[in-house]
């Protein structure tokens, strides 16, 4: 198929509810993917923090085809081998008293499970989230989302008992937590949000709050999950333990797979049939996730998320420093934030015909969500193609302005 006619295929078939880049990706092999017209490109964006071990690992590769051949479907009405295999290796990287799963097929999902345990558990439906947090478009997940955009058609479906706080406030979170309270939901550091790091003593300070009145404290990693802020949680940055925690995206090396992860006291208090999914768990996904843990560990890639990260922020510092659209640089790891004073939609048309793919956040933020393989080089090449974009946006601003 040639790229005019998978466009028109997608435009005509597809229903229109992502924003498009025009670019037909067929190919990937680590932090590079190419189009349809066999140009590379470098992947700043691993599909929304999805391919965090690269396209195509060649162990991924290898799980799925000897996984493929033995069985892709076993309901979790049944025992299966991959599924335990995944579960014990979960259990044992997840934050300490974790240790019961469910599992699922999307990030999404697994919020949706973590509210329904919450409720559950507590006997109460009052939920605290945060103002610029993301948690999914499912409903119950759209309903802790905070962008009013993503929520205003679908207001009659949206409960009342969502109630939304300033992130890293914590006087306000004191304020809306009370003994009514089932849970709290937060990502560590928000993503979609804008790329927004808490205060030192937040994630503590919601902690305690919790423990005083009862509630429970989900944290949502599902992006910044499995290594990718330089930790193999975020919540290890501040040495924080939520009562349960949902995870997906990075977590099946490309294929769909979440989980949502809890005390077990916590997690055993859904009974039979109150919750379920008829692919979650499916041997596929399992032994996928179960060799994406194995490269996370065998390739220690949270230290390298960390050490590139930190190289590649301080190069986004040094732009900040020179050029005057550029506002902060923010993240951890490989979670980075340039926030912009233009739009920047241009920029990213720019830098997609210059071969690298970045995301946005907002209006005037880039997302930074490399796959953790990347070598050190690709980084600086993204940043010199960023730093060329940006000088010129400097002086179109500077002469726009200056006009009389
Ligand atoms: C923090 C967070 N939670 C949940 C989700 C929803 O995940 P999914 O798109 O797999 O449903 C996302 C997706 O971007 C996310 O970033």
């Amino acid at each position: 198929m040639n790229e005019k006619h998978i466009m028109t295929v997608e435009d005509a078939y597809l229903a229109h509810v992502y924003q498009k880049f025009p670019v037909t990706i067929i190919r990937g092999r680590g932090a590079i993917v190419y189009d349809v017209n066999g140009k590379k490109y470098i992947d700043c964006m691993s599909g929304y923090g999805v391919s965090l071990v690269g396209h195509c690992h060649p162990k991924i590769v290898e799980a799925i085809e000897r996984q493929a051949e033995t069985l892709i479907t076993c309901h979790g009405s049944f025992y299966n081998d991959k599924r335990a295999e995944l579960l014990e290796k979960l259990v044992k990287i997840a934050p300490k008293g974790l240790d019961k799963v469910f599992l699922c097929n999307s990030g999404a999902e697994s919020v949706e499970c973590a509210l329904k345990i919450a409720v559950k558990y507590t006997g109460r439906s009052k939920i605290i989230s945060m103002i610029r947090g993301f948690h999914g478009k499912t409903l119950g997940a759209l309903s802790a989302t905070w962008n009013p955009k993503y929520k205003k058609s679908f207001a009659s479906l949206i409960p009342k008992n969502f109630i939304f706080v300033p992130f890293g406030n914590l006087e306000r979170a004191e304020k809306a937590i009370d003994d009514e309270t089932a849970a709290v939901i937060v990502e560590p550091i928000q993503g979609e949000g804008g790329i927004h790091v808490p205060p030192p003593d937040y994630l503590k300070g919601l902690r305690e709050i919790c423990d005083r009145h009862g509630a429970v404290l989900i944290f949502d990693e599902v992006q910044t999950g499995f290594g990718r802020t330089g930790r193999m949680w975020a919540l290890e940055h501040w040495n924080v333990s939520p009562d349960i925690m949902c995870i997906a995206k990075a977590m099946g090396g490309g294929l769909p797979i979440g989980a949502t992860i809890a005390e077990a006291e916590i997690m055993n208090s859904l009974k039979v049939g109150e919750h379920s999914s008829t692919f979650g768990g499916n041997p596929l996904a399992c032994a996928a996730a179960s060799a994406t843990i194995d490269i996370v560990l065998e390739e220690n890639l949270p230290e390298r998320a960390c050490r590139l990260g930190g190289y590649f922020k301080g190069l986004l510092e040094e732009m900040v420093e020179k050029f005057r659209v550029l506002r902060e640089a923010r993240g951890l790891g490989l979670m980075l934030g340039l926030e912009s004073r233009i739009s920047i939609y241009e920029v990213l048309m720019r830098t997609l015909s210059e071969g690298l793919l970045l995301l946005y956040s907002g209006r005037n933020v880039i997302r930074f969500l490399p796959p953790l393989v990347i070598e050190k080089g690709h980084l600086e090449i993204a940043a010199d193609i960023l730093s060329r974009i940006f000088a010129e946006e400097d002086e179109r601003v500077t002469y726009t302005s200056r006009k009389p």
